[in-house]
């Protein structure tokens, strides 16, 4: 985590204001793929990567964004904010102010600085935690006390309707309502959740493959497009059936002959995977760590060959992982298409793994991974 200290004064020497900060945490998915959207289960966990916003009041009516990872002051008037995306890292804050003013708030001019160490486009939500971070900053400003989880939806309505990535509810959520030690069992349906606790001995080890992932257009949007087709052929035939969350195996073995192939098989992913999650959460909340184990690599081997969003290299990051002392479970973790695993692994081995897992992998795919050693963290909050 970068230094709270050091921050703080460079928002001092850039804006001349004492900022008030917030940070806002990424997220490792422990299981529950391209299940958010289908109104289905996830269960991630935030982690200890996080972008922090610091704020301060500005009396022009203008708003500047700046961004210690991308350098720049990009300045913009609160009355008129841009109505499109730009194409830009200024669209992820710039989107939550818009959802915000459309939602009948009067935005303030405001100086805001981020700085995040998520690593980009690596699948662990740098996007969301940026999203969230400016919304607990600018809510906070405005002094509105909004609940977690009506912010979480107001910052995935920002990348679904201003970014332009078609993204479920997952990623906002955890990152604004984690909760340290504990990976989080959602119901995207109705975002209730029941916290499952991770076991002090088990460390989460996230694996970056060093494939970029990206979930704006491309295959992320195609794939969902395929789970909604298949959804509809068995509302054709079962009405009541809104999402996949309320299909079943059978419905595809009744109606799958009349999806294509490949929607088939995303529909047979997600409707297991589902299932894989909630017995998932009450393995861990049982502490049954071997049936959890097997749940992560039946989930990695559905998401690869029938959801198809896995690559050479995280099936490879998950293969060597196996043979390792103290693993009990990987699976690539987020949006698909490369990015990172997430390996749960016995505490006391886990710098044994990390090491013998990076030797492995660059010694098969000759690309040299970040193997980082994370903890389960609160989700987004002030820093006094
Ligand atoms: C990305 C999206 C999430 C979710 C995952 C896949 O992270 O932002 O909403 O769909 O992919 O589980």
């Amino acid at each position: 985590m970068h230094d709270i200290a050091i921050f703080r004064s460079l928002h001092k020497a850039r804006f001349d204001a004492e900022p008030a900060i917030y940070a806002a945490p990424g997220r490792v998915n422990l299981i529950g793929e391209h299940t958010d959207y289908a109104e289905g289960f996830v269960m991630p966990a935030a982690i200890d990567f996080a972008t922090l916003v610091g704020i301060s009041p500005r009396v022009d009516g203008k708003i500047a964004l700046f961004s210690e990872n991308y350098g720049h002051v990009h300045y913009f008037d609160a009355a008129q904010l841009p109505l499109k995306a730009g194409k830009h890292w200024t669209d992820y804050p710039l989107g939550v102010l818009s959802i915000l003013a459309g939602e009948g708030h009067a935005i303030p001019g405001f100086s805001l600085s981020l700085w995040g160490d998520v690593p980009l486009g690596s699948g662990l939500s740098s996007s969301a935690a940026v999203e969230v971070a400016t919304a607990v900053a600018v809510t906070g400003l405005m002094g509105l006390n909004i609940p977690r989880p009506v912010l979480a939806r107001l910052c995935q309505r920002a990348e679904n309707e201003f970014v332009g990535a078609n993204c479920g509810i997952m990623d906002q959520f955890i990152s604004a309502n984690g909760a340290k030690d504990h990976a989080l069992l959602l119901d995207c349906r109705d975002l209730s959740f029941k916290l499952a606790p991770i076991p002090q001995n088990v460390a989460l080890v996230i694996a970056n493959t060093m494939v970029r992932h990206a979930i704006t257009g491309g295959e992320y949007t195609s794939r969902r497009a395929e789970v909604e087709a298949a959804c509809a052929v068995i509302a054709g035939h079962r009405p009541e059936v809104k999402f996949l969350r309320d299909a079943t195996v059978e419905d595809l073995e009744q109606w799958g002959h009349e999806m294509t192939p490949d929607s088939l098989k995303r529909a047979r992913h997600v409707i297991t995977e589902n299932a894989r999650t909630v017995a998932a959460a009450e393995a861990l909340i049982h502490h049954d760590l071997s049936e959890l184990g097997r749940l992560m690599a039946e989930a990695h081997w559905s998401y690869s060959r029938d959801f198809e969003a896995s690559c050479d290299e995280a099936d490879a990051m998950v293969e060597l992982a196996q043979d390792l002392p103290g693993l009990i479970g990987a699976r690539l973790t987020g949006g698909g298409f490369g990015g990172c695993t997430i390996n749960l692994v016995e505490l006391e081995q886990a710098a044994t793994f990390q090491e013998s897992l990076a030797a492995l992998y660059a010694g098969q795919t000759g690309i040299v991974p970040q193997i980082h050693i994370c903890h389960a963290s609160g989700g987004a909050h002030r820093i006094e």
